[in-house]
């Protein structure tokens, strides 16, 4: 049966580990929800795609990304975290990479997720997502991650530097906080 946002949080505060990304996926893909239930965190940028933290715990964080059109992600990892994603309004476009034998990042292999669509990363995943939908259309997406991701690691399409991104938190007037 669908779930409700209450007991998503319900889920989530009795984590005592790290949620396997299967069932993490699982979790998301049960939810009954959408961009109203989580009005007062969609929240847009126009600097960058904005993180939205809506509650957080021990073992996870939950937040509501807002893209607004042309607005990526950079290429990144998910270091020692299962990381779930549902789309909630728009279309979301995810480009997986993988390390190449130089030491370069090369694309994998692009797709569309529509809404209601969810799609997991973990650990060394590479992945980059945009909002590359027609008409100017915005994008909003939930995320959980667990454990919290603090830092993820970032990497160029142009060469084989590495870098570090925390994951800053754009608008914090969450509960639970
Ligand atoms: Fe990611």
């Amino acid at each position: 049966m669908a779930k409700t946002l209450d007991e998503l949080f319900d889920y989530l505060d009795r984590l005592e580990q790290r949620v396997a990304l299967p069932e993490l996926v699982g979790e998301l893909s049960d939810l009954a929800i959408d961009c109203d239930g989580l009005r007062q965190h969609v929240q847009f940028s126009d600097r960058s795609y904005a993180r939205n933290l809506v509650r957080k715990g021990p073992w996870y964080h939950l937040l509501v990304l807002c893209w607004k059109n042309g607005q990526r992600s950079p290429i990144h990892d998910h270091a020692g975290s299962s990381c779930g994603v549902r789309v909630l309004r728009g279309v979301m476009t995810e480009t997986r990479f993988e390390v190449a034998p130089n030491g370069h990042v090369k694309a994998v292999g692009s797709r569309d997720l529509a809404e209601g669509g969810v799609c997991g990363s973990q650990d060394d995943d590479l992945h980059q997502v945009s909002n590359l939908q027609a008409g100017n259309a915005e994008l909003v997406t939930l995320h959980v991650y667990s454990p919290p991701l603090m830092w993820m690691g970032t990497y160029s399409i142009l060469d084989t530097s590495r870098g570090q991104e925390p994951m800053l938190l754009e608008f914090c007037d969450a509960a639970g906080i």
